[in-house]
């Protein structure tokens, strides 16, 4: 039987990201409920969702994303929830002496998956355990910024291809004690080789146009000299990362948010020494490709 809640969207105002969700609870929509639609469409307009007031089990989020889209299940296995492949565990906090999870994820500006030929579609997150003091995740609307880019860097960046990669981000686990650094770098390489995307990508719903990069996994702008990309892309971050870009949003336990990868950077605040922390993310493939000219 096919329920229907009462959900409310509000969106975001003109030039923001963010729309807010309320009045649902996830774990009764089935997969032919209307309010799914509803929550797709309203992440492609806000380019963030926040849908508060959420309480699901491990199991019951990762039945929400399956109904939503299909979850990802991150290639490396360090980062796995024990009993759900699905869940990506951001933890600083450990269980008799067994480590679940890896501490200190993404605290530099980075799209999910942009080193991958066809990068993850939209993340999802709820916190486990808030610090005292504050969590939150900084967003860049890279929407925005390619408006606003000037023109000299508008011109370099249309048309341009952009080379990206994980390898500097690798988080060395315990089975790489021994190893060499050289090592490790080749065995990333392996494992994640470098891929290309446009530097200006076209949003397959929205036809938007978004500049796709970031300090934390773009390498280079092909066919520049090593000097000329250096300058290019300094300018380039600097200019993305200017404070204005910024948006925040700060934890409430029973959130979940939801933000298409192909709109924004994210990164996380820093945790004071001492905190603990935890958050459960699960990444969602949608039905499109990431990018229009991309295959599904
Ligand atoms: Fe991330």
């Amino acid at each position: 039987m096919e329920i229907t809640q009462a959900i409310k969207i509000q969106d975001a105002k003109l030039g923001q990201i963010g729309g807010m969700i309320s009045e649902i609870d996830l774990t009764e929509l089935r997969s032919n409920s209307p309010e799914l639609k509803e929550i797709r469409d309203a992440i492609y307009r806000n380019k963030l969702i926040v849908i508060r007031n959420q309480k699901f089990t491990t199991s019951q989020y990762v039945d929400f994303t399956r109904i939503l889209g299909t979850p990802q299940i991150y290639f490396q296995n360090n980062y796995h929830h024990p009993d759900y492949p699905e869940v990506f565990v951001s933890s600083n906090v450990n269980k008799e002496g067994e480590k679940i999870g890896v501490a200190g994820t993404g605290h530099y500006w980075h799209t999910d998956c942009q080193f991958e030929k066809k990068p993850l579609s939209f993340t999802s997150i709820t916190p486990i355990i808030i610090p005292p003091t504050l969590r939150e995740t900084l967003y860049i609307d890279m929407c925005e910024v390619y408006k606003k880019l000037p023109e000299d860097l508008k011109t370099i960046v249309d048309n341009a291809v952009m080379i990206h990669g994980g390898n500097n981000r690798y988080k060395v686990t315990p089975n790489d004690i021994d190893k060499s650094i050289q090592q490790l770098i080749d065995e990333m390489n392996e494992m994640v080789p470098f891929v290309k995307h446009p530097a200006v990508i076209e949003h397959p719903v929205t036809g938007d146009k978004i500049l796709y990069m970031s300090r934390g996994f773009t390498m280079k702008i092909e066919g520049l000299s090593y000097e000329e990309n250096e300058k290019i892309m300094g300018k380039l971050f600097d200019f993305i990362e200017k404070e204005e870009h910024i948006h925040n949003h700060s934890w409430e336990m029973g959130d979940l948010i939801i933000w298409d990868n192909r709109y924004l950077l994210h990164k996380s605040s820093k945790l004071p020494v001492g905190e603990k922390s935890k958050s459960y993310r699960i990444g969602i493939y949608d039905d499109q490709p990431f990018y229009v000219g991309l295959e599904k």
